[in-house]
């Protein structure tokens, strides 16, 4: 079986309106297994360099100034199509063009609100995971919905 993993993240706003039970329910029903969690409070250094590809963007400072506004819960999640579907459940970056039924459709009207962040592919998710969990904070582990679901 191929699985890939992706890194998903509870914004500050996701945080502090208490949204994070529900997005990890979201993925764990739709047959994701989580490897890896933790609540972080990221610098500014950090979260630079996460967003470092939009360095130019005229709205990164203000992105960077939202991301340090409380602690972040950053995951990673695996199984097939990990990349792709996480960013289907969270729906699209605009939460205005979001479906009802995803995170953002349900939860968010704007763009500098939108709760959550995914991975946008599978070597965008390889850096992030990296720049976000040492590799001893990724578990391996089996988990007995898998035998179900694939
Ligand atoms: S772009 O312009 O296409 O590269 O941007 P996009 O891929 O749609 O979004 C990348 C991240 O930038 C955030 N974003 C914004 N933040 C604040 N204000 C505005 N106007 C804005 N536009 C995009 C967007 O939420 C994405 O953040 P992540 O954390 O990757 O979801």
């Amino acid at each position: 079986m191929s699985t890939e993993q992706t890194f998903i993240a509870v914004k500050p706003d996701g945080v502090q309106r208490g949204l994070v039970g529900d997005i990890i329910s979201r993925f764990e029903k739709r047959g994701y297994k989580l490897v890896a969690l933790k609540m972080v409070s990221p610098s500014k250094e950090h979260l630079e360099k996460h967003y470092e590809d939009l360095s130019e963007k005229p709205f990164f400072k203000g992105l960077v100034t939202y991301m340090l506004s409380g602690p972040i819960v950053a995951m990673v999640w695996e199984g097939r199509d990990a990349c792709k579907t996480g960013r289907s459940i969270l729906g699209a970056t605009n939460p205005l063009a979001s479906a009802p039924g995803t995170i953002r459709g349900d939860y968010a009207i704007d763009v500098g609100r939108n709760v959550c962040h995914g991975s946008d592919g599978v070597e965008s998710a390889k850096k992030e995971i990296a720049l976000w969990f040492k590799p001893e904070e990724v578990q391996s582990y089996k988990n007995a919905q898998f035998d179900w679901i694939y």
